[in-house]
Order: structure tokens, then C-alpha cells, then sequence
């Protein structure tokens, strides 16, 4: 029998805990890099999104020609008002050859930690080296995750942090000093702004709003700011001033996606923007410029980064982030790598009889002898029909009696 390993929420929880999430984001900044230097390889589309009145739920498939993945993925911005989560995800990878899933996840926390990766990876290639002060705007669920990201990729110290919400504020600033960074609990979005050398908007509402605007970025923040914008990723729902977009140099992941969703929606249809798999692949300049070093030397991160360019301290970058499938594929397949295998369960996910063309023979063995929907008279046929179907309730639950705990990682056959 092929099982599946599947890692759930608190499994997910352990192992970043005990990797450190601060280290697991560095990681998979790296593992990103890797992945976005390989790009025009991979297959792409933008995800396939089902709106509703109150939020949307999205389909991202990505794959190269070895390993399939997709990712389920919601946002609903009023949930946490009725005790629920604003996004919540799981995730599957699949062997390109024969088409069988191998893992299942969940992908809420691990969306956070991929969103702050590319967040991270984002700001190592546009936001000044120096930067020091990252105000945070927005101090919900992804809100940790950033600050961590932000010190990974740059040693970020000091948080301002600003909320609309002051428990969710006050719940962002307990975490951070317990993380270790300076914090400042700021009064408004201005003051939160104020001084900072790389801002990130992670608010959720289903609007249009103008969280940040371009007077905060021109005056407020430190010349050269960086914006990670990654709250405004639906039609109909941003964050930016639009000024702040047409005055900086703007850095996207896959642009026909964020045309529909990102902070782009709000910018003529011809509007330069840059991808940033092609400044990672040193296709195209960062903050930094073009990268100088030879091609072939260094990692492909290395070669993005680009050594000896003069670093441009003034102007200011946005990326505008919106979230894609390589991201959450490069995520599945790192923690597939990198979970131990005691947290891995094994799920009994296809249904695989002996003969490949006798798919029937499962429900028979269930017990259906009589072909009509129930198993014939009481008495010893009934037993039978009665262990057959506790067996098939087994093997549903995953209580069949095999055994867990090798070769993690792959579907297994036992
Ligand atoms: N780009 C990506 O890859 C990516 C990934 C994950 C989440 N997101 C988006 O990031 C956003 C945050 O996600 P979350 O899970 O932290 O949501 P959340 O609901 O947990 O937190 C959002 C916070 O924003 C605050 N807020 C709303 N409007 C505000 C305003 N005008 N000023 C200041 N604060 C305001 C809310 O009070 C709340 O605390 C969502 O919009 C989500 O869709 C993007």
C-alpha cells in the first residue's frame, strides 16, 4: 500500500520550533534564491482565485518537471472578528512521473514562514545593507514572521509597529521583546513610519485602502526606504498610495498575477515593473545594480546581488507582494527535506488495489457481497460484512496496524 506523509499543525509547530523560526526563514531565503534562479524553467500561471463577499479562495499550482505542487490557500479579512483565521492553507506535492501525491501539509504556518522568506529575500536584493528600523504596519497573524524575516535578510533591530487594532498591537509587541528587538509601539501609521529603513504593510481589509501614503514614505521615512507590501493581493484590496508606486522602482514575483491583485491593479496597464527572480538571477538590477560577478561563480543569490555595483541610497523600492505558487512549492518541498521523520503521519490517501484495473475489488473486500447497497442476512455473512467494513474504516483512519517512521519523505508502499 502507498501511504502518504502528512504534516500537521502541530507537528508544523514543533519543527519550527525547534529549528528556530528565525533560522528556518534564513534557510529558506536561500532555498527560494535557488528556485527563482531557475525560473524560466518552472511552470507557471497565475493562481486561480474564487471571490466571495467576504473573502477568496485561491488554487496555486507550480511545478517543474520532476515535482508537481499546489497550495489551497484563503483570505478573509472580517474572519478574525468571528474567531477565525484570515488565511488558512494546506498544501500537496505530487511525483510529475506517475502523478501520486507524495506529501500533504498544512500551509498556514508555512505560508507565513514562506511569505516572510520572500519578504526576506525581497529585501536582501532592494532594501539598503544598513537598514536597521523596520516598521511594521499591520500586527496580526504574518506580522512575527516579518520582523523575523526582516532580521534574517538584513539584521533588522528595531520594530515600530502600528495596528488598527490595539490587542493585536499590544500581542505584536509582547512577542517581539520576547524575540529580542527593540520595540516601539507606535501611535499612528505616520509614527510608525517615522525614522524606519524598510517599511511592511501586512494589513487585511477588503478595500482599497491607504495605509501608507507618499508623503510617510518622502518625509518620514529614512531617504531610500524599502516597502515590502504584501496585505494588498486581491482585486478591489490594497494598501499604497499610488504616488508611492509611481515615485520608486517596483519589484513584483510573477507579473500577470500581480497586474489582477497587487498594488499594480491601481497602475496603467504598461506600468515598469521588475520581477524578482531576474535581479536574483542578476538578469536585471536591484537597489545594488546589475551583478558583476562572473556568471557561473558564486550561488545564484551571489550572482543576483552583484558584489561590486555602487549602492543606490536614495530611491525608494516597492516590492509588491502578492504571493505565488513557486514560493509555497519551494516551502513543501524544503520542510519535506528538512522535517524529521517521528513528525511525519502516513495517511492511506489513494486508493491503489492489487490489480491496477480492479478498483472495485476495495469495496468488495469492504464487504459489499450483495451488490445492492447492504450485505444480505444477519448471521455469519453479516459479521463478515461488519469486519470488512471496520477494516475499511481502519485503513480510512490510518489504524491498519502498519508501520510509521521510514523513509520520510516519500509515498511508501508497505
Ligand atoms: N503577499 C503574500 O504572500 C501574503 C501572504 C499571507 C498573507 N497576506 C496578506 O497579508 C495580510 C495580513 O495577513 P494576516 O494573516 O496577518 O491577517 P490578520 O487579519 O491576522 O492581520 C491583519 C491586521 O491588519 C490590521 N489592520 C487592518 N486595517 C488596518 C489599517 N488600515 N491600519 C493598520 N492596521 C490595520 C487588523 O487590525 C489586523 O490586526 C492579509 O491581507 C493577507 O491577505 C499576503
Amino acid at each position: 500500500m502507498t501511504t502518504v506523509p502528512f504534516l500537521d499543525v502541530a507537528a508544523t509547530a514543533r519543527w519550527v520550533a525547534r529549528r528556530g523560526p528565525e533560522a528556518v526563514i534564513g534557510r529558506l531565503i536561500d532555498a527560494l534564491a535557488a528556485d527563482f534562479a531557475r525560473w524560466p524553467e518552472l511552470d507557471k500561471r497565475p493562481r486561480v482565485a474564487t471571490h466571495s463577499r467576504d473573502g477568496v479562495i485561491e488554487l496555486m499550482p507550480a511545478s517543474d518537471d520532476v515535482t508537481y505542487g499546489f497550495k489551497f490557500v484563503n483570505g478573509h479579512p472580517r474572519n478574525p472578528a468571528r474567531g477565525f483565521q484570515t488565511v488558512t492553507a494546506f498544501g500537496v506535492l505530487a511525483d510529475v512521473h506517475t502523478g501520486y501525491p507524495t506529501f500533504l501539509a498544512e500551509m498556514t504556518l508555512l505560508t507565513a514562514l514562506r511569505t516572510a522568506a520572500t519578504s526576506g529575500l525581497a529585501a536582501r536584493l532592494l532594501a539598503r545593507p544598513d537598514s536597521r528600523t523596520l516598521a511594521l504596519i499591520g500586527t496580526g497573524s504574518q506580522s512575527e514572521f516579518q520582523a523575523l524575516g526582516m532580521r534574517a535578510a538584513l539584521g533588522i533591530t528595531h520594530l515600530r509597529a502600528w495596528d488598527t487594532d490595539p490587542a493585536a498591537r499590544a500581542k505584536l509587541v509582547r512577542h517581539a521583546r520576547e524575540l529580542g528587538f527593540e520595540v516601539h509601539e507606535a501611535t499612528s501609521a505616520a509614527d510608525a513610519v517615522t525614522g524606519a529603513d524598510v517599511v511592511t504593510t501586512c494589513t487585511a481589509d477588503k478595500t482599497n485602502a491607504t495605509v501608507l501614503t507618499h508623503e510617510m514614505v518622502t518625509t518620514l521615512a529614512h531617504p531610500g526606504a524599502h516597502v515590502n507590501a504584501i496585505g494588498g493581493d486581491c482585486p478591489g484590496k490594497t494598501e499604497l498610495d499610488p504616488r508611492i508606486l509611481a515615485g520608486a522602482d517596483v519589484f513584483v514575483e510573477y507579473e500577470p498575477q500581480t497586474r489582477i491583485e497587487g498594488e499594480l491593479q491601481q497602475m496603467p496597464a504598461d506600468f515598469p515593473v521588475t520581477e524578482l527572480w531576474e535581479v536574483v538571477a542578476g538578469r536585471k538590477p536591484g537597489r545594488r545594480g546589475v551583478g558583476r560577478t562572473p556568471r557561473g561563480a558564486g550561488t545564484p543569490f551571489e550572482r543576483g546581488v552583484g558584489e561590486r555595483a555602487a549602492l543606490d541610497a536614495t530611491t525608494v523600492t516597492v516590492f509588491d507582494s502578492v504571493g505565488f505558487a513557486v514560493e509555497d512549492w519551494a516551502m513543501l518541498r524544503f520542510v519535506l527535506d528538512d522535517v524529521p521523520p517521528e513528525l511525519l503521519q502516513h495517511l492511506d490517501l489513494i486508493a491503489e488495489p492489487a490489480d491496477p484495473k480492479d478498483l472495485f475489488s476495495l469495496v468488495r473486500d469492504a464487504g459489499a457481497v450483495g451488490g445492492r447497497g447492504h450485505p444480505g442476512p444477519a448471521g455469519a455473512g453479516r459479521q463478515n460484512a461488519v469486519a470488512g467494513e471496520r477494516r475499511a474504516l481502519d485503513r480510512l483512519m490510518g489504524l491498519s496496524g502498519r508501520g510509521h517512521g521510514t523513509l520520510a519523505g516519500t509515498a511508501r508502499r508497505g
